[in-house]
């Protein structure tokens, strides 16, 4: 695979990263999973707008990185991803230097690295999938896309130990959103998910959902979801850009009311998919 290292594209062996990067030694770095669609980039603008937003929170020296955007149409070009779905992988770290903890002199280059692999989309859940709660064991600052996942490892884990899909983190009471995923419900017609908060990120999925809610006319509120009320919903689902819009039917095991996909999950599942395949508008 060509990948993009510091301004250039070469063979993904060929890159060599210094065991001193920050990134390595301290997790000090951000990074933006993006979809193709038929080689078309899903949101890119607002995957950049993130990324600068995290920069901007951890004080890197930049928040800006130039014409990203080229750089993984450059990558999908490269790598024979034009036709079909791919995603796109982006990373920055505040760059190389001695370990220490403050941030390293001003001048310091950050690290920039982007790869582009194949994707094969599950397709709908029919079947729908199994979740688990977990307590909220991150740190305070979710919103965030940093690469210290550990607690999202450890959290998916358990998941996957119990066969299920997802572990949502569930913190004073409320359920917050998955380890790669957000959360949506539906209460009488009316979807339900979770505020931005520090404690959850901004994913643009969930964005982009709750634009089809008021273009469909579903009524949607960003409101808190409480683990004692989770097994009323009429819906769950779990949404992402890799998950896409995925019903969810069982939680600890026990089973939804509805016990099928709900007709709102449907509905925004069809929508989503016309909007990325580029029906829309
Ligand atoms: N994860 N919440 C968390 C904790 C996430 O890591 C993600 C994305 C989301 C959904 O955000 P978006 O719709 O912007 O993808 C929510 C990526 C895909 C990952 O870590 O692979």
């Amino acid at each position: 695979m060509i990948a993009y290292f510091n301004g250039r594209f070469l063979p993904e062996e060929d890159i060599r990263i210094s065991p001193e990067d920050r990134g390595f030694v301290f997790a000090d770095a951000l990074y933006e999973v993006i979809r193709t669609y038929e080689g078309r980039l899903f949101e890119t603008q607002a995957h950049w707008a993130r990324l600068g937003y995290g920069a901007k929170a951890l004080r890197f020296n930049r928040t800006d990185f130039g014409d990203l955007t080229g750089v993984a149409e450059t990558l999908l070009r490269e790598n024979g991803l034009t036709r079909g779905d791919a995603t796109v992988y982006v990373q920055v770290t505040r760059g190389q230097a001695p370990r220490s903890h403050p941030f390293p002199p001003q001048e310091t280059p950050l690290t920039i690295y982007a790869s582009a692999r194949p994707f094969f989309p599950k397709g709908f859940a029919t079947d729908g999938v199994s979740v688990i709660l977990v307590s909220d064991q991150r740190w305070a600052r979710c919103d965030i896309k940093t690469v210290g996942l550990t607690a999202n490892v450890l959290a998916q884990q358990q998941a996957q130990d119990h066969g299920a899909y997802e572990a949502l983190f569930v913190r004073d009471g409320a359920v917050l959103e998955g380890t790669h995923t957000n959360l949506f419900t539906v209460f009488d017609g009316t979807v339900v998910t979770p505020p931005r908060t520090n404690y959850i990120l901004g994913g643009i999925t969930r964005q982009v959902i709750l634009g089809l809610c008021k273009k469909l006319s579903i009524p949607a509120v960003e409101n808190p979801v409480f683990e004692s009320r989770l097994m009323e919903a009429d819906e769950i689902m779990v949404v992402g850009t890799t998950t896409e819009i995925t019903p969810v039917l069982r939680v600890n095991g026990q089973k939804l009311r509805s016990g099928v996909p709900g007709e709102i999950t449907r509905r925004l599942w069809k929508a989503f998919r016309d909007k990325a395949a580029g029906f829309e508008d």
